[in-house]
């Protein structure tokens, strides 16, 4: 069985969020913590739930890659016992792993992250600036964000990618900064669109579409497009330098049409897309019960990508859902 929704899509990579608490207050995801309702550790799906949902989406339906986000996934209790189970299954079954994270919590952690099979890293830098970096999430992680970004860069993950969300007047400014301290690195420097989602006071006077900030960067640098197959970023190498820029337009521009991703929240709830609001499937009940198969859930999993939507709607629209925020969703 493989998962295809009604307009052809296959999808075959699921982004799982693991705790849907973070310990920063991002002022365009979390501001002023208002979100930091954690759900009670009896309804995020325990270690053998997940366990067995990779296992079904890997192995059923045939699931080739798998994100684990937040909240922030590193500050989930006895987290690396949870990649040591996943990575005696990605021994058997082949898929590649990725985590998203916010990079407070993963220096100490990056060995292990290597040895039990992480592939890809993306950690969130959103200044260069220690400061404003205060003054975004309201916490002093700087420091150790920077630190762990310049392990990770070292320690032969396949790929490491920064994420910053550019936002008019925060820190638009700093696009060349960054590009100028990146630029040496084998990675991938992500530009984000601001996205509206409930509770983040998304404001257009607040957005920065990709062009404008592609546009700023070729003030001083010579960009190359990179040709990408169905990727949702678009990507630019830097000429002379190492660095490649990735530049994410889910506003300005969707890219619905390549869509091969669902999430599912850290309360196993199923969202066929990031702004849909959850399909009705409880997946917890289900993975809790030993009596229901692994196909039975399989086949549950795929109903919920028939109503998938072939587009998501328009920024007005966005702002009248009020049903997301990052936190249970993590991107
Ligand atoms: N708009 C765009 N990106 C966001 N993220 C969180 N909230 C928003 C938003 N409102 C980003 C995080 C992280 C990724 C998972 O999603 O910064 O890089």
């Amino acid at each position: 069985m493989i998962l295809k929704d009604n307009f052809g899509r296959v999808h075959d990579y699921v982004r799982i969020s693991l705790i849907d608490k973070c310990n920063l207050c991002c002022s365009y995801c979390n501001p002023d913590n208002s979100l930091a309702k954690l759900s009670s550790k009896y309804s995020l799906l325990s270690y053998e739930e997940l366990y067995r949902l990779v296992k079904i989406l890997t192995v059923n339906l045939q699931v080739k890659k798998i994100r684990f986000t937040g909240g922030e996934p590193l500050i989930r209790k006895d987290i690396m016992s949870f990649f040591a189970m996943i990575y005696w299954l990605k021994q058997k079954h082949h898929f590649e792993i990725g985590i998203t994270t916010n990079g407070t919590h993963l220096c100490d952690k990056i060995e292990d992250l290597l040895r039990f099979g992480i592939d890809r890293l993306n950690i969130s830098l959103d200044t260069m600036q220690k400061n404003k970096y205060i003054s975004i999430t309201g916490a002093d992680y700087f420091d150790s964000t920077i630190e762990s970004i310049h392990k990770a860069i070292a320690s032969g993950f396949k790929s490491v990618k920064v994420n910053c969300v550019l936002i008019k007047n925060t820190n638009d400014d700093e696009l060349n900064d960054f590009v100028s301290y990146f630029k040496n690195f084998p990675i991938e420097l992500r530009f984000i669109e601001y996205m509206p989602f409930s509770g983040n006071k998304w404001d257009d006077l607040k957005f920065y579409g990709w062009e404008m900030m592609k546009e700023k960067i070729e003030h001083e640098y010579i960009l190359k497009e990179v040709p990408t197959s169905g990727k949702i970023a678009k990507m630019y190498s830097v000429a002379g330098y190492k660095l490649k820029l990735g530049f994410i337009s889910s506003i300005s521009n969707h890219f619905c049409d390549t869509c091969n991703r669902i999430r599912i929240t850290a309360t196993g709830q199923v969202k066929n897309c990031l702004f849909s609001s959850s399909q009705d499937i409880i997946l917890k009940k289900l993975l809790a019960d030993y009596t229901v198969s692994d196909d039975t859930i399989a086949k549950a999993i795929s109903e919920a990508l028939k109503s998938k939507w072939s587009v998501h709607p328009e920024v007005d629209d966005l702002l009248q859902l009020n049903t997301n925020n990052m936190m249970s969703i993590g991107g």
